[in-house]
């Protein structure tokens, strides 16, 4: 059965629309070096015991501003308490060790994902002294509940 003339242009212009398509998709992907938005700076899970700063997590104090490093991983932070100064501006650097989790500190505007493979920062200044909850925002496993910390202002 023959096909008509009008389908075989549609057919091609589909296929055409398709093959540009995934042209322009790997391009974008592979030869640009894309990466997920929001991370630049990318880190090895299976090495994060052995380069620095993640090898040593824990609060920086640089004078006028706070450095936190810290290792997501299944079900837990390190560190687990972070002691903070009020007042100065605190940047969170964040990696995950496994799985995507979240570092989100409740009450504040400090919500980031970790993501294996790149580290996130946020950075915020807390205005009172004060506890809080640090919780993971993403599905992570049987124990994502009890996945927290405490970030204490003082
Ligand atoms: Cu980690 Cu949910």
């Amino acid at each position: 059965m023959p096909v008509h003339r009008y389908e075989k242009w549609w057919l091609t212009f589909g296929i055409g629309t398709l093959a540009v398509f995934l042209a322009v998709l790997g391009l974008r992907a592979f030869a640009s070096g894309h990466t997920p938005p929001g991370s630049v700076l990318t880190v090895d899970p299976e090495l994060i015991d052995t380069i620095a700063p993640w090898n040593a997590p824990g609060v920086y104090d640089r004078g006028d501003r706070v450095d936190v490093y810290l290792v997501g991983q299944a079900f837990s932070y390190a560190p687990n308490r972070i002691e903070v100064p009020v007042g100065k501006p605190v940047t969170f650097h964040a990696v995950t060790k496994d799985v995507v989790h979240s570092f989100t500190i409740v009450g504040t505007t400090v919500n980031m994902m970790l993501i294996p493979g790149y580290a996130n920062e946020a950075t915020y200044t807390f205005k009172a002294p004060g506890r809080y909850l640090v919780l993971c925002n993403e599905y992570c496993g049987v124990g994502h509940q009890f996945m927290q910390a405490e970030v204490i202002a003082q």
